[in-house]
C-alpha cells in the first residue's frame, strides 16, 4: 500500500509517501518538509492564523515535489494520511482539509494520524530501527512523557509532566536569555560553551518516587538566577553580560533539564526491565541528552534509538510512517468517511 501523509500540526507543513510491506518495517519513498520558522521569529512565537495561511500556501507545491521524488502518481496512493491532533486547530485543518479533499477525489480511504504517535514511532524511519518492546522518552515542545511501548498502538503511559514540557523549558529559559524563538537549539548551542557546574538550579521531581516531571519551576529559578547576576554586573539587559556567564547560566539550564530527563528514563527501564528505550520529539535533538543516555545506558547494557537528527522535529515522514505501521499491522483500517474533524487537545 502506498500511503501519502500530511503534516500541519505547528509551524511546519510536511508532506511524504511511505509504502507498506509484507514484513518489516514500511519504507520512506520520499518527503517534503518547509519550517515557517523564520516568519514566526519576529513575533517571538507562533502566530496560528498566519501559520494556518502559510500551511496553504506551502501544502500543494510540496506533494508534488514528494510525488516527482518518489516517482509514483496520485493515482497509485492507496491511503491518504493526516495529523488529526494534537495541535493549532486552525493549521490542523488545513491538513485534514487537504488531504480529505485530495482522498475524496481520488476515491480513496483517509486515516487520521495523533502526533504524538508519529513522533514516538519516527525512530522507524532509521536504517536501524529499534525492535518492540522498549520505554519511549517523548521529549516535544508540547509534551514529556515516559511510556512502555510493546507494539503498534500497545502504549501505557508510565509518566508525564504535571506542568511545562521539557522544550517548553528550554524554550521559555532561552525567551529570558534574549534568544530568538524556538529558543531551545539555541540555548543549546551556547551551552557547549558554558560550564554546567556554575549555577544551581532546581531539578524537579528528581526524587518524586514516580515517573513525573515538573518544569514550569525552572524557568522561575533561571529568571531569578539571571536577575541576581544582571544585578552583581550592573547591567540592565541579559544580553548586555559578557558572553562567557551567559553561556554558564545555558548551561546550567541545560544540565538541570537533562539530569531529570535521563534519572526518570533509567528509572522507567528499571521498572519495567526493558533493555532498549527509544527517544523522540524535538529534544531528542539534544546532543547533550543523547550523549548522557548513551554513555548511562552502556553501563546498563541499553540500547538507545533515536530519530535522525532531521526527524527529531515536526515532519511530514513520522505521519505517514505511523498511518503505514498501524495500516500494516491491522490494528486500523482507513475510512472513506470524509466529514473530517481535528482534535487540537
Ligand atoms: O517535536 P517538536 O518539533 O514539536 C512539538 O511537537 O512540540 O519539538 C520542538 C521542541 C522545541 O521546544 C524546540 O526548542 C526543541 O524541540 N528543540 C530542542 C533542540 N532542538 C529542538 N531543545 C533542545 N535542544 C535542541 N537541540
Ligand atoms: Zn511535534
Amino acid at each position: 500500500m502506498l500511503v501519502l501523509g500530511f503534516e500541519s500540526s505547528c509551524d511546519e507543513t510536511g508532506v511524504a509517501m511511505v509504502q507498506t510491506r509484507e514484513h518489516g518495517v514500511p519504507t520512506l519513498l520520499s518527503h517534503a518538509l518547509f519550517s515557517q520558522i523564520e516568519m514566526h521569529q519576529a513575533y517571538g512565537g507562533v502566530v496560528p492564523e498566519l501559520a494556518s495561511r502559510d500551511h496553504i500556501r506551502r501544502v500543494l507545491p510540496l506533494t508534488q515535489e514528494v510525488l516527482e521524488a518518489s516517482g509514483r502518481s496520485l493515482a497509485e496512493v492507496d491511503v491518504v494520511a493526516y495529523t488529526r491532533g494534537p495541535g493549532l486547530a486552525g493549521a490542523l485543518l488545513v491538513g485534514a482539509g487537504v488531504a480529505c479533499a485530495m482522498a475524496a477525489a481520488l476515491g480513496k480511504p483517509v486515516l487520521g494520524v495523533h502526533h504524538l504517535e508519529g513522533h514516538l514511532l519516527s525512530p522507524f524511519l532509521s536504517e536501524d530501527p529499534p525492535e518492540f518492546p522498549f520505554v519511549a522518552l517523548l521529549v516535544s515542545g508540547g509534551h514529556t512523557q515516559l511510556m512502555r511501548v510493546d507494539g503498534v498502538g500497545r502504549y501505557e503511559m508510565l509518566g508525564e509532566s504535571i506542568d511545562d514540557a521539557a522544550g517548553e523549558a528550554f524554550d521559555k529559559s532561552a525567551k529570558l536569555m534574549g534568544l530568538a524563538y524556538p529558543g531551545g537549539p539555541l540555548l543549546a548551542r551556547m551551552a557547549e560553551e558554558g560550564d554546567p557546574k556554575a549555577y544551581a538550579l532546581p531539578r524537579p521531581l528528581l526524587h518524586s518516587g514516580n515517573l513525573d516531571f515538573s518544569f514550569a519551576g525552572l524557568k522561575t529559578a533561571v529568571l531569578v538566577q539571571s536577575q541576581k547576576i544582571m544585578a552583581a554586573a550592573d547591567v540592565a539587559q541579559f544580553e548586555d553580560l559578557p558572553h562567557g556567564v551567559r553561556c554558564d547560566l545555558a548551561a546550567s539550564t541545560q544540565a538541570a533539564i537533562v539530569e531529570v530527563l535521563v534519572k526518570k528514563s533509567l528509572t522507567a527501564l528499571k521498572q519495567t526491565g526493558m533493555s532498549r528505550l527509544v527517544v523522540a520529539g524535538g529534544v531528542g535533538a539534544n546532543r547533550n541528552l543523547r550523549a548522557q543516555l548513551n554513555a548511562e545506558c552502556a553501563k546498563r547494557k541499553v540500547r538507545v534509538h533515536y530519530p535522525e537528527m532531521h526527524l527529531c522535529t515536526d515532519n511530514g515522514a513520522m505521519i505517514a510512517m505511523a498511518a503505514a505501521m498501524r495500516l500494516q499491522s491491522g490494528l486500523q483500517a482507513a475510512t472513506t468517511h470524509y466529514a473530517f474533524d481535528v482534535k487540537p487537545r
